[in-house]
């Protein structure tokens, strides 16, 4: 058990989810909640909402919900112990630490474990086995120096090469596995993830080496292998070169698309760039990015699915607030090519005037038309209209707007007008959708997930209810003795009524807390939003009966239903012989 109990509870009392939540986002109250733009999904009408009596946070527009700790844990893409970490340090507690952190000292010897392999491999360049990977790198052009300040190295053509190497440091085979550094077979062989490769070793913004990619010396494939999934690295959270970037004077990042592209960058002066992994630019890149800059410049292909993927990254990177540019690249693939091609001036020249994104998305609603055409320049001229009208700034409406104008020649006021009348439409439309929003919040709520999903909705409801009560009033616990979680149609309502129960009889409040740790985030989101539902406590009693009653009625109708229905008979037996027990357990204990 990492955290006692006891330290969570008067961890989550301490930090107060209006204060914690306030240090990010602005709240105005309304009501009995708190409102704020919510820093989980973009919007421009707040939709986020903070509950300090029930001390939960929830968003009606995107769904996302919690705890204090499940705020953190988001907001600062923090694994649970860490986010605790800091809510202590922010309180002013000590965090009890026997025994209490052993996913970070699982964390600390993976991290061990890669920073052996980075040396190993990095050693093995300078050996008869790293000759070729050497030799890789000079036909690439990389110098002496790049190759040590990005650590890169290579793995020699054996199968266990790296398993020897770091055995011998103690490391165990288990622990390889771990990091992804080493692959077991079928046949229960366990043998070096990387062989015969060069090698980039992904180091995070805190300086540890969390992964390695890895590429052939020929044109055979995979080009690239990746180390996997691990508690330490995941592609769609971590880019590489940023621990060398985020230091850069230059004022914005380069966003590219390969190990090479930043490799070559950084060794031509600009010690900006940094690359993803093999994934689009993700949410969680675009959030990492905002830490370290306000302005990204995107390098991509332009034409082709490059393009698309361009402009996908422009509207994830949009999304945080980052000014987004992008860089166009004549002549070349990649920007490691166009390097190696035109040399580091003309780059430079490049990205003093890569275009700004709206300048580029005008420029390519203008090549779908032609504007000697009256028809075609109305329609330019509509969809112009629409993406100025998007605008936030009044500067960039006008000075877009007038460009626009000029393409199709009509004057800067009517297009102003124009622009002002698509702006009334989209408030109205806006404003319409977050009523909706928020008058039934519960609709856009079947949950998604299949096993998060109810099967009887009547029974559900009611489950909802008892949890509601329960959490507002954990004294009503007296009224529910006779109601056990396999009675819940939801299996996953079921749960954490038995989380509640457990809480309860152990002498505890049913703290957020304990939820942040035993719940995904998506049941977390999913528990929030039916949490924050109103729910009157006036003759709480009375309703926890009838709740109850329903829940009791509905069961009696399933196990009635199953008694004749066949099917259901069929399945039952099917899930004794496979030993999945009855129902009302999802088998997660
Ligand atoms: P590219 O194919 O554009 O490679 O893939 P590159 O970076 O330009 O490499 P060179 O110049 O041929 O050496 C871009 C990125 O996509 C991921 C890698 O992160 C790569 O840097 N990728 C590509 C893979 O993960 N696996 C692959 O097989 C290929
Ligand atoms: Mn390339």
């Amino acid at each position: 058990m990492p955290f006692p109990d006891g330290f969570l509870d008067e961890l989550v009392a301490r930090c107060d989810i209006a204060d914690v939540v306030s240090g990010y986002v602005p709240l105005t109250p309304k009501g009995r909640n708190l409102w704020g733009l919510c820093p989980f999904h973009s919007e421009k009408t707040p939709s986020f909402s903070v509950s300090p009596e029930k001390q939960i946070y929830h968003c009606f527009g995107c769904g996302k919900g919690g705890g204090v700790i499940n705020f953190i844990m988001e907001m600062e893409n923090l694994p649970f112990p860490e986010a605790v970490r800091m809510l202590a340090a922010r309180a002013g507690m000590t965090v009890p630490e026997d025994g209490a952190d052993q996913g970070r000292r699982k964390r600390e010897r993976l991290l061990e474990a890669n920073r052996a392999a980075a040396r190993f491999f990095n050693d093995t360049l300078g050996t008869p086995e790293g000759a070729a990977g050497a030799e890789y790198f000079s036909k690439r052009g990389l110098s002496k120096g790049i190759i040590t300040r990005f650590g890169l190295g290579a793995a020699p053509d054996r199968w266990d090469a790296l398993l020897h190497a770091l055995g011998k440091q103690g490391f165990s085979k288990q622990e390889l596995l771990d990091a992804g550094l080493a692959v077991k077979n079928r046949n229960g062989t366990i043998y070096d993830r990387f062989r015969n490769r060069v090698i980039f070793p992904i180091i995070d913004a805190r300086g540890g080496v969390i992964g390695f990619g890895g590429r052939v010396l020929d044109d055979s494939q995979p080009k690239y292998l990746n180390t996997p999934d691990t508690p330490l690295f995941n592609k769609r959270r971590n880019l590489f070169a940023l621990n060398l970037a985020r230091k850069s004077k230059l004022g914005f990042l380069i966003l590219t698309e390969g190990y090479m592209d930043a490799v070559s960058l950084h060794q031509a002066g600009f010690d900006n760039a940094v690359a993803m992994l093999g994934t689009g630019c993700t949410e969680e890149h675009a959030q990492l990015l905002s830490r370290y800059t306000g302005e990204v410049l995107i390098s991509g292909d332009t034409d082709g699915p490059g393009l698309e993927a361009v402009q996908r990254a422009i509207r994830v990177l949009e999304k945080t607030g980052l000014s987004v540019r992008i860089l166009r690249l004549p002549g070349a693939k990649d920007p490691d090519e166009f390097l190696r091609k035109y040399g580091r001036e003309a780059f430079r020249v490049l990205t003093e005037r890569a275009e700004n994104h709206i300048e580029y998305r005008l420029l390519q609603i203008r090549a779908k038309y032609d504007l000697k055409s009256d028809e075609q320049r109305v329609a330019f001229l509509k969809e112009a209209v629409g993406l100025v009208a998007s605008l936030p700034g009044p500067v960039e409406r006008e000075v877009y707007g007038a460009r626009a104008a000029e393409a199709a020649g009509i004057s800067r006021e009517a297009m102003a007008l124009e622009v002002k009348r698509a702006r009334a439409k989209l408030a109205k439309t806006q404003e319409k959708q977050s009523e909706r929003q928020i008058l039934r919040p519960a609709v856009s709520f079947q949950p998604k997930e299949r096993s998060l999903r109810y099967e009887n909705v009547r029974s559900a409801k009611a489950e909802e209810g008892v949890l509601r009560l329960l959490w507002m009033s954990p004294e009503l616990f007296r009224k529910v003795e006779r109601l056990g979680p396999e009675q819940f149609s939801s299996p996953f309502l079921g749960r954490v009524f038995e989380l509640f129960a457990q809480r309860y009889r152990a002498g505890h409040g049913i703290s957020p807390a304990v939820l942040a740790r035993e719940l995904t985030q998506e049941e977390m989101n999913r528990l929030t939003a039916l949490l924050q539902e109103p729910e009157s406590l006036e003759n709480a009693e009375r309703a926890m009966e009838d709740y109850i009653e329903i829940i009791e009625t509905e069961l009696i109708k399933r196990e009635a239903a199953r008694e004749t229905d066949p099917l259901l008979l069929a399945q039952e037996r099917y899930r004794e012989k496979k030993g999945y027990g009855g129902t009302g357990n999802d088998g997660r204990k």
